[in-house]
């Protein structure tokens, strides 16, 4: 009987700790990144009478730790850009149990130094990251490679030039690989082909040259590949697709292609949905008549 009664006692202390729906620490940092910005009136919660940041428009929290998990400022204008338009990476720490963050078209330049993406490293349970449409360069972005909880990564329409991103990232665990429409020149790295677990790779929109590298036959799990607007060369009939039987998306379109395409090569991508091509190449030809 005693024991149970402090059981209980114990319970009711821990739920005390716990069960608050925004935790203190990590509404003071929300607020922090915010800054000015921060619509606090339209956030007040008039029911519970807590500024309950589990309730703002951007946030999403576990419902029973009330930590906070996602977080989505596509597009919101803050404070997280200043001193010059620099990013100060350090402000989600507390964040401890983030798990996705979208900063997607923030009009992010780069990092204040010691504040850069590397701090994230810290944030231990970090799967899903949206840097897309910002103004991010090689440098700023070269330390992601370290977010050893990654999964997906959305850097589309930065401005990132070479291929180095690709090679560091090679060591990670990536199911989604986004890097279309930047300003890539360069090869595709063979260190892309370490990255087995990927499920969609986007390099559209680039720059990209040569061939691609044969052991990118590697990527078997590939749901989604688009390699359209390069300057890729693929010449027909090829092995680099071969093993890549989960495919619902391929897009080679506006690159150099050439030789002979024998449609029916496909037959056994059963999933396939999309395929695209589209050459400026007078030797590229595509094979339909076979069933
Ligand atoms: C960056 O944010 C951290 C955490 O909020 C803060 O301690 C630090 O002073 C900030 N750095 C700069 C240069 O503003
Ligand atoms: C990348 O961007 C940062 C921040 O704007 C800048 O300080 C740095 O010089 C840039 N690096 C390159 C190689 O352009
Ligand atoms: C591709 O896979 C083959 C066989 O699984 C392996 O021998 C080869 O090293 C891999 N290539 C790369 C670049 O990962
Ligand atoms: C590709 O598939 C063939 C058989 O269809 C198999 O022999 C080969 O090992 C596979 N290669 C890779 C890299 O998975
Ligand atoms: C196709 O495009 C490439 C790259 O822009 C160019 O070098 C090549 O001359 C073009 N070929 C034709 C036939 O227009």
């Amino acid at each position: 009987m005693r024991n149970s009664c402090s059981w209980s006692l114990f319970l009711l202390c821990l739920c005390f700790v716990i069960c608050d729906s925004c935790l203190h620490k990590e509404r003071r940092a929300l607020l922090h990144i915010v800054g000015n910005e921060c619509n606090c009136v339209a956030w007040y919660n008039p029911v519970d009478g807590e500024n309950n940041c589990c309730q703002w428009e951007w946030v999403t929290c576990n419902p029973s730790t009330g930590h906070v998990t996602a977080l989505n400022f596509d597009g919101f204008r803050g404070e997280f850009v200043d001193n010059g338009d620099l990013f100060n990476a350090s402000m989600f720490l507390p964040l401890q149990e983030l798990q996705s963050l979208s900063l997607r078209n923030l009009g992010i330049r780069g990092c204040i130094p010691g504040a850069g993406f590397e701090v994230w490293s810290k944030l231990h349970k970090l799967e899903i990251l949206d840097l897309s449409e910002n103004q991010l360069n090689d440098s700023t972005i070269s330390s992601l490679d370290r977010l050893l909880s990654l999964q997906s990564l959305f850097l589309s329409k930065n401005f990132i030039t070479n291929a180095q991103i690709i090679k560091g990232l090679s060591k990670r665990k990536l199911n989604v690989l986004d890097l279309s429409w930047n300003v890539i020149v360069d090869d595709i790295p063979r260190a892309a082909c370490k990255m087995t677990r990927l499920q969609e790779l986007h390099l559209d929109g680039n720059f990209f040259f040569g061939k691609l590298p044969p052991c990118i036959r590697n990527l078997t799990s590939l749901r989604v590949l688009d390699l359209s607007y390069n300057l890729l060369k693929v010449r027909f009939p090829t092995s680099n697709f071969a093993n890549m039987s989960s495919l619902l998306h391929l897009s080679l379109s506006h690159n150099q292609l050439e030789g002979m395409l024998y449609l029916n090569s496909f037959s056994r991508y059963t999933r396939l949905k999309y395929l695209g091509l589209s050459s400026n190449s007078t030797n590229f030809q595509v094979q339909t008549e076979s069933p």
